[in-house]
């Protein structure tokens, strides 16, 4: 890999593109407003880093030609295939380290999968950042759930509650563990792929230790999360009745998808 279009140069794409600059690849940062032509030249085989928020997602992926879709990455927290349809053409990424402003605290080596994992994930590894490569979709599906399960609970009920996430997981474990084991059994149904609640409790307590002290404010891309918790639960039948109190608490309608 040595030249990659990072479109998204946030909190996660600058820190991703200054690994992949320090492992050598040439790293063209495509903004809103600027690089948008180059990027998406179905001639550039360059592989496309897509790293804005969710809800930035859709517009921006509808920019692409088809035929690009094999050379885009995806590293987005969040449920997206809910809304989005299959999105098995392209590189997924989980990212596990908390990025924000001068802060960065890994978590846990974050993980990639699809055509793109493998190079992207050695020049990541080459620039100092811990990444994995998943090798079947079913193990990054199982991942990616664990993934959702813990950006439900890192998120809407601290907004909820106004804790801290530390104070907030001391406090009110029954909660969270409702939070989890909803989210594991309705997205678990949705995609198929069966994922133990436990296993992802056990990974919330073992990579929250670096942020505790993280608050939120208000909660955002709820429908990528707890909201697609609930669409994923009433479209299997897996009731969710803790994740639509939450979502209720922060006036987000679940039925209309907004607040
Ligand atoms: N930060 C973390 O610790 C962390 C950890 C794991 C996963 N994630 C996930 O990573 C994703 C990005 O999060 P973030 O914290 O990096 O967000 P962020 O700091 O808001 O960065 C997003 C960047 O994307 C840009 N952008 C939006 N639409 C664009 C477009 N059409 N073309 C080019 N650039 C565009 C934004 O530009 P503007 O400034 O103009 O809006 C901003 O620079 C989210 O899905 C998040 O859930 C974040």
């Amino acid at each position: 890999m040595e030249r990659l279009f990072l479109v998204g140069p946030g909190n996660v794409g600058t820190r991703l593109a200054a690994a992949l600059a320090a492992a050598g690849v040439r790293v063209e940062t495509v903004t809103r407003r600027c690089g948008w032509d180059r990027a998406t030249d179905a001639g550039d085989p360059a592989p496309r880093l897509l790293a804005m928020r969710e809800d930035d997602l859709p517009p921006a992926l509808e920019r692409f030609p088809p035929e690009l879709r094999p050379r885009l990455a995806l590293v987005q927290n969040g449920f997206l295939e809910p809304l989005l349809g299959p999105l098995d053409e392209t590189t997924r990424g989980l990212i596990w380290f908390t990025a924000r402003g001068e802060f960065f605290a890994p978590l846990r080596p974050s993980i990639l999968h699809g055509a793109l994992a493998g190079p992207l994930a050695a020049a990541l590894v080459r620039g100092g950042l811990a990444f994995e490569v998943s090798a079947s979709r079913e193990a990054f599906v199982r991942e990616m759930i664990v993934k959702g399960a813990w950006n439900g609970v890192v998120g809407l009920p601290l907004a909820v509650h106004g804790l801290d996430l530390g104070t907030y997981l001391e406090s009110h474990e029954q909660e969270w563990r409702a939070v989890i084991s909803e989210t594991t059994a309705a997205a678990g149904a949705w995609y198929g792929v069966p994922v133990d609640a436990e296993t992802a409790c056990r990974c919330l307590v073992e990579t929250t230790a670096p942020i505790r002290h993280v608050a939120v404010t208000s909660a955002k891309a709820l429908r990528w999360r707890n909201g697609a918790v609930v669409a994923m639960g009433r479209a299997t039948g897996v009731p969710t009745p803790v994740n639509e109190h939450l979502l209720r608490a922060a006036g987000y309608d679940s039925a209309t998808g907004g607040r």
